[in-house]
């Protein structure tokens, strides 16, 4: 781990970094940072960069790479290759340093508002524009048309869902995407999906960008080397990606690789808004991580472009690789944080708070406080609340819930979410914990313990009504019918004479009326056993 944390004058536009044996280019640039972080430049590695005996030489120099740190800052790199690429003063010069071309890439519309503006500019060794007409791909298992499936207001959990035997099929990220439900249309740019990944082969002189929206990628097993436009990153399980619409990248793997995706079609994620907890707290804005800027001239006989547009895929063939910008600048980027980064907030009082205090990125909605999607992480925490049931309470909302496990076991359904399965709860059906969360919970001695340790489950939240896929509930062979008897097995323990019985402040007297008989001498309630179990 590098780290130059130290405030940066103004003046200073770049710093030299020369003690990353496995990275050539080492030197990044980064000038003024406006929006929610500070000037600082943090320069990061992999954690895995620890445990480098595990790989090649050459996967070292992958794992090995240098970031940005900041969420939306100003951020400004160029390929030391180059010095001097990135043009001062103004966007488009009439000739660009090394005969590069300037293109811009436009996250906002033009006139939007400056704290929300989002443009980056690319100068790179061929524009965009330079390829073949498209054409229409099959679309697999990518849904967008949901009127064509039946809406299913069920409780629903998924099994793990499986990864392709590389000995049968080579499968590609892009190739791998599965959608299991979502809302809403591309046109209109407003709507979500949630995709799986499912896949075992890196893409190869191919790339993919999508016109609908952001994916927000949540990987599970497996990591993931992800060539941008801006440069490269690596996304291992525990920590997730952002890759914003436009933005062209590729994806590395190597093995059987899973994890989710959150398509949101209205906007861009941002960081939910503090209120009372002040300033610092939840995703830090320092956590978020943009890759420096790479490039290769590399020409081939037939580089594929794959473009997801109105919700169908198409195909440009171009000569040469995309990932060719030499600099870059602005706040328009693609970008990674690690959960483990994240601030826990919760009660130290009693009481389970609502699950938006877990909240890492939103993308907001028009309406105050409605989010198109927020993603939500449950991550090791420490439980304090004093006579209160601690898992998750029963509900029913007015959001729908997608929940998936990256590892370990969900808290209020050990026995039954698993690591690379998933469970919806729809707009309005009724869910909680289980039956044997319920007991377990109810009679435990409430002290302070570390919950959810070794394990990190999460949840896409919209307010938007989701339709689930043909793929999902069927060829995917992985709908768990039998979920809903999870809760079966939940007892009436209604007993009006147990209206008179007090708890005290421990609650013990209520929790012992699950663990053991109640005298009636001492309580005056009948047997309290009986009143469970009837
Ligand atoms: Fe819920």
């Amino acid at each position: 781990m590098h780290a130059l944390n130290q405030s940066l004058p103004c003046c200073i536009n770049s710093v030299e970094i020369s003690n990353f044996p496995f990275w050539n280019t080492s030197f990044i640039m980064i000038t003024s940072s406006v929006a929610e972080s500070s000037q600082n430049l943090v320069i990061r590695t992999s954690k895995t960069a620890n445990q480098k005996k595990r790989f090649s030489v050459a996967e070292m120099a992958k794992e090995s790479l240098q970031y940005l740190s900041g969420f939306r800052n100003e951020f400004h790199s160029e390929d030391p290759r180059c010095p001097g690429s990135l043009p001062t003063k103004q966007n488009n010069p009439q000739r660009c340093p090394y005969g590069l071309y300037p293109e811009q890439l436009s996250g906002t519309s033009f006139t939007s508002p400056r704290e929300t503006n989002s443009r980056s500019w690319l100068y790179r060794i061929r524009p965009s524009v330079l390829h073949t007409p498209f054409k229409k791909l099959p679309l697999g298992n990518l849904s967008t048309n949901w009127d064509i499936f039946e809406p299913n207001p069920n409780q629903l959990k998924w099994d793990p869902f499986d990864i392709p035997d590389v000995e049968d099929r080579r499968v590609d990220f892009v190739q791998g995407l599965n959608t299991v439900c979502g809302a809403g249309d591309p046109k209109d740019r407003h709507g979500i999906a949630i995709h799986m990944f499912l896949c075992n082969t890196s893409m190869e002189d191919k790339c993919f960008y999508n016109s609908d929206g952001d994916f927000l990628i949540v990987p599970q097993q497996g990591k993931l080397w992800i060539t941008t436009e801006f440069g490269k990153m690596l996304v291992e399980p525990n920590e997730i990606c952002v890759i914003q619409q436009g933005m062209r990248f590729s994806v590395e793997l190597k093995g059987p690789t899973r994890g989710y995706i959150l398509e949101v079609y209205n906007n861009h994620f941002v960081l939910p808004p503090l209120g009372p907890i002040g300033a610092n707290g939840l995703a830090n804005p320092r956590g978020f991580l943009t890759p420096v800027a790479w490039y290769e001239d590399k020409e081939v006989n037939k580089y594929t472009v794959i473009n997801k547009f109105q919700g169908h895929l198409f195909a440009a063939c171009q000569n040469h690789s995309p990932f060719d910008v030499v600099a870059w600048h602005g706040n328009y980027v693609p970008y990674k944080y690690n959960l483990s980064d994240f601030m826990v907030f919760n009660t130290v009082s009693f009481d389970h708070a609502d699950p938006s205090i877990f909240t890492v990125l939103t993308c907001p909605s028009t309406r105050p406080g409605v989010a198109i999607a927020d993603f939500v992480i449950f991550p090791p925490r420490w439980s304090t609340a004093e006579n209160t049931f601690r898992p998750p309470y029963y509900h029913r909302n007015c959001m729908s819930e997608f929940m998936g496990l990256i590892y370990g076991s969900y808290e209020a359904k050990e026995d039954t979410l698993k690591p690379g399965g998933a469970t919806l709860h729809n707009i309005m059906t009724p869910h909680g914990p289980d039956s044997n969360c319920f007991e377990k919970a109810s009679n435990a001695q409430l002290v302070p313990e570390k919950v959810a340790e070794e394990t990190m489950s999460f949840m896409f939240e919209s307010c938007l009504n989701m339709t689930v896929t043909d793929w999902a509930c069927n060829t995917s062979l992985k709908l768990d019918v039998n979920y809903p008897k999870c809760w079966q097995n939940l007892k009436k323990m209604f007993n009006p004479k147990l209206m008179s019985l007090k708890p005290n402040i421990n609650g013990e007297a209520y929790t012992s009326i699950y663990r053991s008989p109640i005298h009636a001498e001492d309580n005056d309630v009948g047997n309290a056993d009986t009143a469970v179990h009837n």
